[in-house]
């Protein structure tokens, strides 16, 4: 399937039958998590993918304070990708890097759960490229310790969460709308997220409908920069266009450091 496609078809699916999935297709949607950049090449995140219905059960014992409804319990696998800080700290305390002081006031974005995130978006995507769908939710921290005890994972592994992968009951691409709000600016930073959302914002995006067809807003406006441009329209930028579109449904808005601190 397309990448693009992939990305358009990306829903979390919470309908979904309890048919086990092909072995092959596990090994692959989690290999593709395991294949994510990481920070300094840090691949400071690991993940456990439960399969047979004791190792499901033994997760759901713990899911207790984001108690997850019974169709989803029934998921016939669950990954849970789990980060871990000390590797990064670590990491970057090597001679390249030279944090030595371990300082943690270093990273005012933590990369470990940066990581961990896109890790966790492979599996998303790998999922719709096997015909499949996947749910994430998240798991409070006063569920982390029954977790991490379930499964003899360390201390210093933090879960971020857990993904069901599925059987998707319904068929077809409900592609969600992209925000028509000022996030897709390339040129100054007027994003509306964080901001109260109108109520018609707040029903636009509650309704399930298919994005539209065309993409205004994103290259410059032709009409206001006369008719010479138009025709100077490349492959160029629709490739940007279709690069912007697909890190919005990400939900990744790129804005500049404002430090200049951030670590690589
Ligand atoms: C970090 C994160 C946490 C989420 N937690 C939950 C959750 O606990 N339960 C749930 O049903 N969905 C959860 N979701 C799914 C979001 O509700 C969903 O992604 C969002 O409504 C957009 O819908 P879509 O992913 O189908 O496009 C989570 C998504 C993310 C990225």
């Amino acid at each position: 399937m397309d990448y693009y496609e992939v990305i358009r078809r990306r829903r979390m699916v919470r309908n979904f039958r309890d048919d086990p999935l092909e072995a092959e297709a596990v090994e692959r949607i989690v290999t593709a998590g395991l294949q994510g950049p990481s920070a300094g090449f840090s691949q400071g995140f690991s993940f456990i993918a439960l399969e047979s219905p004791e190792d499901r059960e033994r997760f759901w014992a713990t899911n207790e304070h984001n108690p997850q409804p019974e169709r989803v319990r029934r998921a016939p696998l669950v990954v849970v990708p789990f980060a871990c800080k000390d590797v990064y700290l670590d990491r970057y305390a090597e001679p390249d890097k030279g944090r030595t002081d371990r300082d943690e006031s270093f990273w005012p974005v933590p990369y470990w759960y940066i990581d961990t995130g896109m890790a966790a978006l492979n599996v998303l995507h790998a999922a719709v490229a096997e015909g499949l769908g996947a749910l994430f939710f998240g798991i409070p921290t006063e569920d982390w310790s029954a977790l991490r005890d379930a499964f003899d994972v360390p201390e210093a592994y933090d879960p971020i969460g857990a993904i069901v992968v599925v059987i998707p009951r319904t068929t077809g691409s409900r592609v969600p709308p992209i925000p028509d709000d000022g996030r897709k600016s390339r040129n100054s930073f007027t994003a509306a997220a964080g901001t109260k959302r109108s109520a018609e914002e707040v029903a636009r995006r509650t309704s399930r409908y298919r994005v539209r067809g065309t993409f205004d807003g994103v290259v410059p406006d032709e009409r206001s920069m006369g008719s010479n441009v138009v025709s100077r329209r490349t492959d160029t930028a629709s490739a940007l266009k279709r690069f912007v579109e697909a890190s919005l449904l990400c939900g990744f808005i790129a804005s500049a450091p404002a430090t200049g601190r951030y670590p690589t």
